[in-house]
């Protein structure tokens, strides 16, 4: 396949920029900033299958399929009857569609996800005599409309599953990160794999597990079997392999006594583990419980990236401050010299409280709340 395609590569508030530097370094040229999102113009076909199986950051990849004024709902309706679907949904398909609307006449977008799908079922059944099926939960085609004033913009998502889903999470713990959030803050971090990771509050391991699939090489589909894109006319099942088969070449072992997290929780801890074997992972990551004011690790580590928790109730935070003063001194006591501390937490407050200037203070919005990353250099 030579031909080329613009696309849309969607991911969350704030991590644009990491994302761009992703891009960039997979080869992908023309690149722009969005809102939640980087375009990716001109691009060659199989870059859709790269940017889904090898980006750690990335949300979704969108492939727009038409572009077009709309001033109300039969507009819309008109707008999206205009496409071929029958070029994009093969016979017997489930289809789902997913919409973002900012429209004066068009305020909903379950409403406008309706119109855009009886359009496309008046089409089929006009043409064939049947409509396809609504599947919103596993469909065969997931489609992405996106409304913002009077310009509707119809895609079709190359993703399907969000890509933060790695295939790893099998169970999960109360405020688990996000896995490309944790991959972005990582990245943001300049972390390679060759330092000795340690997690002191480490719940379901997301950034344990994040860790060593960068260190080890591993893509971060490398667990998935299905993506939106297999379902596209123009998929090549060889152009697909052979990115696959490139990305998978470049895996390389884990480094012996690299990896290890502790958490109070003995929920949590359990959670971790079959996380850890899902990800292949069980016998390079040294998971235990134990209260990290507590505690002294057998091989001091010289990198630490956790997430503690930062209390959402009322009071709960003025509870956390010891918590937080522990924290710093673990980081001053515990960690191998020279070493780098990383702390993400929703709370300016609490991050006072660790009692270290910190190097670097980046700012996030993490869902729906203000988040910092802080970065200790230990010395
Ligand atoms: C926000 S969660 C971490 C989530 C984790 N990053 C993940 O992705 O699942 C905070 C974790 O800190 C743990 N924790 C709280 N106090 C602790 C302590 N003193 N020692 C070790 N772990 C603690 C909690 O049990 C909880 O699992």
């Amino acid at each position: 396949m030579n031909h080329t395609q613009d696309l849309f590569v969607s991911c969350s508030q704030g991590l644009e920029p990491l994302l761009m530097e992703e891009l960039a370094e997979m080869g992908c040229e023309s690149l722009s900033p969005g809102f939640r999102g980087v375009y990716v113009n001109g691009a060659p076909f199989p870059t859709i299958y790269k940017i889904n199986y090898c980006s750690r950051i990335a949300s979704r990849v969108l492939l727009p399929m038409t572009r077009f004024r709309c001033y109300d709902d039969r507009g819309l309706y008109k707008g999206i009857g205009e496409i071929d679907w029958l070029k994009y949904i093969p016979e017997g398909a489930t289809i789902a569609i997913d919409a973002n609307v900012q429209h004066r006449n068009i305020r909903n977008s379950l409403y406008a996800a309706q119109v855009a799908k009886d359009a496309i079922c008046d089409q089929f059944r006009q043409r064939l005599g049947r409509r396809p099926a609504v599947d919103t939960k596993n469909p065969d085609v997931q489609l992405n409309l996106f409304i913002h004033r009077e310009t509707a913009l119809m895609s079709y998502d190359t993703s399907k599953q969000p890509l933060h889903q790695r295939g790893y999470r099998q169970d999960s713990v109360e405020a688990p990160i996000r896995e490309s959030q944790a991959a972005a803050l990582l990245r943001l971090a300049r972390y390679q794999g060759n330092e000795v990771f340690f997690d002191p509050c480490c719940g379901s391991g997301t950034f344990l597990i994040e860790a060593a699939l960068i260190a080890s090489r591993t893509p971060p589909g490398y667990l998935r079997h299905k993506w939106g894109f297999m379902n596209l006319p123009d998929f090549s099942q060889t152009d697909w392999l052979k990115i696959k088969v490139e990305a998978d070449q470049q895996r390389q072992p884990l480094p012996k006594d690299h990896f290890f997290g502790i958490d109070i929780n003995k929920n949590a801890v359990h959670v971790c583990k079959v996380n850890l074997r899902a990800a292949g992972f069980q016998h390079d990551i040294d998971v235990s419980q134990f209260d990290f004011r507590e505690y002294t690790p057998s091989i001091a580590p010289n990198f630490v990236m956790t997430n503690p928790p930062h209390g959402n109730r009322l009071g709960e935070e003025s509870l956390l401050r010891p918590l937080y003063r522990a924290l710093g001194d673990f980081l001053k006591q515990k960690m191998a010299k020279p070493g780098r501390g990383f702390v993400f937490t929703g709370s300016l407050d609490l991050s006072k409280e660790i009692g270290l200037a910190p190097k670097q203070r980046y700012v996030f919005e993490n869902a729906g709340i203000d988040s910092r990353l802080l970065e200790f250099d230990l010395y």
